[in-house]
């Protein structure tokens, strides 16, 4: 066992582990998608349910995963197989694996999109446009093609340059200066925000929830939006757990990881929607908000120059510490069940999501009019994701924790240095057994329903 932890590369202090999950979970998921899908779902009370969500089953799915990957020391599809071989159980690998591949295919494209903006900003390109030419050139960007897909992949290929330094020289190491960067970044943007006139209106939309506005459809989309924030549901966890050490304390890590993450998507909701309503611009355009939306304001506020570049190279941030996590869960399971070398799998894997990406990136263009389930490939792979695959992924995960599982040995990983706080334990597995499966099994069938 020791020698066996010592060959293996893993995270090497408690920072380095807070940094590279929350550096997973805080992502596109807060700054561009939390703000539009509130903003759809008519504000406030959306932000309630979603909070609850992550205290109710969005912490004990994290411990979940945590646990199962440090329990195994493997990745998303070898540690069900190590727990339970010969069973189905390992397919939960497998259709983590899946969604890597469709969340990496938008998010690179959006990714890409964050980049050409930054550029953009740099070069003062948003200077004398109103709101009309900035749509226009929005639209006229993301259909044109090249340059969205010669984005995509730069991205996707810096994202496979640090994975293939592995986990402390890589990950950890490049999340460790990138989080605290992007705190900073967020904090002075706030600030500039709230003291725009007229910002009050845009924290009250925030803030004030009109509990009328609560539809089943809202439910759905805070459950998925709280999974895709916190990267769980398809082993990313268990593939960072399992290079936690024994010695750090698995609850503090998922308390503080999903503090840190919400508490980066009310930041950024409070960073946009009082300038959003400042300037007058409709809370609820979508997934164009921050590129459109943005830039007007950048435009018109004192030294916005400036803040455009901080906010673009945030987004940028924000999506890498979050890309490499996803392509570390394929690099994971290549590398150990296949016994391929680390260097060539991560650029292999990369030419693939360029390939799958390209679906998503090209959905805005030549291949605008390809339609399944009436919806776009990108729009296909935004929805199925969080709110159909994930939540599935989840309530496998927490079926397994909490019925498959023995006690003893989840309650011996839950509660490593922690052994005094049963009650923990006793609330971890009230919602394992009984909260979650139940919320999430509900979710799913909804989700199902709504979709055909
Ligand atoms: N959580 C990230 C975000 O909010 C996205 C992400 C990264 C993710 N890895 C994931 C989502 C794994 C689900 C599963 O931007």
């Amino acid at each position: 066992m020791g020698n066996n932890q010592k060959k293996r590369d893993g995270f090497s202090s408690k920072f380095g582990v807070i940094a590279a999950a929350a550096g997973s979970a805080i992502g596109l998921g807060n700054i561009w998608r939390f703000p539009y899908v509130l903003g759809n779902n008519g504000g406030a009370a959306f932000l309630i349910v979603y909070l609850i969500a992550i205290l109710l089953i969005g912490i004990p799915v994290m411990l979940s995963e945590f646990s199962i990957g440090r329990m195994t020391r493997s990745n998303a599809f070898g540690a069900f197989k190590k727990l339970k071989p010969k069973s189905g159980w390992p397919f939960i690998g497998v259709m983590g694996i899946l969604a890597a591949f469709l969340i990496m295919s938008f998010y690179s494209t959006v990714a890409g999109w964050t980049m050409e903006y930054l550029y953009q900003a740099i070069f003062n390109k948003f200077q004398g446009q109103d709101t009309a030419s900035l749509n226009a050139n929005f639209d006229a960007f993301i259909a044109s093609g090249t340059m969205p897909v010669v984005w995509q992949m730069i991205f996707i290929l810096l994202t496979a340059s640090i994975v293939v330094m592995g986990i402390k020289n890589g990950i950890e190491k490049s999340t460790k200066i990138l989080m605290p960067m992007l705190f900073v970044i967020i904090i002075v943007l706030v600030v500039r925000s709230i003291t725009l006139p007229g910002a009050s209106k845009g924290l009250k939309f925030l803030f004030t929830p009109d509990f009328s506005k609560l539809t089943p459809i809202v439910i759905l989309e805070a459950i998925g939006q709280a999974f895709f924030s916190l990267s769980i549901g398809m082993g990313v966890l268990i593939t960072y757990g399992s290079y936690i050490r024994k010695k750090n304390n698995l609850v503090k890590s998922a308390v503080l990881i999903s503090f840190s993450d919400t508490l980066i998507a009310i930041l950024s909701g409070v960073a946009i929607f009082p300038a959003v309503f400042a300037f007058g611009i409709e809370p609820n355009s979508g997934p164009g908000l921050v590129f459109i939306t943005l830039p007007n304001i950048f435009n018109q506020m004192p030294a916005g120059y400036i803040f455009s570049i901080f906010f673009f190279l945030l987004l940028i941030i924000a999506a890498l510490t979050s890309s490499i996590s996803l392509l570390e869960v394929v690099v994971a399971f290549v590398t150990e069940q296949f016994k391929w070398k680390r260097k060539p799998t991560a650029f292999f894997l990369s030419a693939i999501f360029i390939i799958s990406g390209l679906l998503s990136t090209l959905s805005f263009g030549t291949w605008k009019h390809v339609k399944l389930f009436n919806l776009s490939f990108f729009d296909l792979f935004d929805w199925t994701s969080a709110n159909l695959l994930l939540p599935l992924g989840g309530l496998f995960i927490v079926i397994f924790a909490g019925w498959v599982l023995d006690v003893k040995v989840l309650k011996r990983e839950v509660l490593h240095g922690n052994e005094k706080q049963q009650w923990i334990f006793k609330a971890f597995i009230f919602s394992v057994k009984y909260i979650s499966p139940i919320v999430l099994f509900i979710i799913f069938l909804f989700g199902l329903g709504l979709f055909s």
